[in-house]
């Protein structure tokens, strides 16, 4: 089931994510989180960190993973998801740093290093709440459209539209990585719950896709209408405007 929260602004639409996530954590002291980078889900890390300095959660027993990582970025990168969950949420909060994991982007070996990932989820004994934002053309993590879902950590070569929509993060568009490690759409489906976080006119569209489109690997994001738990959407009124456009009923 899909519940949509729909906020005015991205930051109160970022408030809600961020209790949803702080639920499962004091439910759940030692719950496993999954997350996710990108722009997106910034302001809810900010207020989970606000939390966490304000002794209304700790993350200290929790366990965290990580949806993806470049190819080729080593974690003291500035561009690399290990520096960038490190900068925006993990030197902020209690988190045991031990208990944290990214795939790695510079293992000599990626698809050894696939294995390796999937081995470091399944010792997790299964994720409580996967976070995810969306990229422009339906993915999520790193899963691109493709002509199937894959099951397990992939090794993906980036759409030309990831490259361009990431390039705003690079000093030029021919350093961004055209590789990445992701965790595979059958992991995202096994975690307890779904929390994905969309802000914005430019996700629109694909929200709209991946809510009420057909299911199909061309929008990655779709598979989460056959998800079998909850999957809560929060988002602002601008990325919720298609839905509201053709599905008012939908909204709130
Ligand atoms: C990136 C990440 C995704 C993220 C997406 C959207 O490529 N791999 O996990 O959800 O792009 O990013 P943003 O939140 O900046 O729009």
């Amino acid at each position: 089931m899909i519940k949509l929260i729909c906020r005015k602004t991205e930051k109160e639409a970022s408030l809600a994510a961020a209790n949803v996530m702080a639920d499962v954590v004091r439910n759940n002291p030692t719950a496993v989180i999954g997350l996710a980078t990108g722009s997106s889900p910034i302001n809810m890390y900010k207020e989970l960190i606000r939390m966490c300095s304000a002794g209304e959660i700790s993350f200290k027993n929790v366990k965290s993973v990580n949806l993806d990582e470049y190819v080729g970025l080593s974690p003291d990168h500035d561009q690399s998801y290990a520096y960038f969950m490190n900068e925006n949420l993990f030197k902020h909060i209690d988190i045991d740093k031990a208990n944290t994991n990214l795939p790695s982007g510079l293992a000599a070996d990626p698809a050894a290093e696939c294995k390796r990932y999937d081995d470091v989820i399944a010792s997790m004994g299964g994720v409580d709440i996967q976070l995810l934002g969306i990229g422009n053309n339906g993915h999520i993590g790193f899963n691109e459209p493709d002509d199937h879902f894959s099951k397990t950590t992939i090794l993906v070569d980036l759409t030309d539209s990831t490259i361009d929509a990431n390039a705003r993060f690079f000093a030029s568009r021919d350093l961004v990585p055209t590789r990445a490690i992701s965790m595979g759409i059958g992991q995202i489906m096994a975690a307890k719950k779904v929390l994905l976080v969309a802000f914005g006119k430019g996700k629109a569209d694909i929200l709209e896709k991946a809510v009420f489109g057909p299911v199909t690997p061309a929008v990655p994001a779709s598979i989460l209408q056959f998800f079998h738990g909850e999957v809560i959407i929060c988002a602002d009124e601008d990325a919720l405007s298609v839905i509201r456009e053709k599905h008012p009923d939908a909204l709130c």
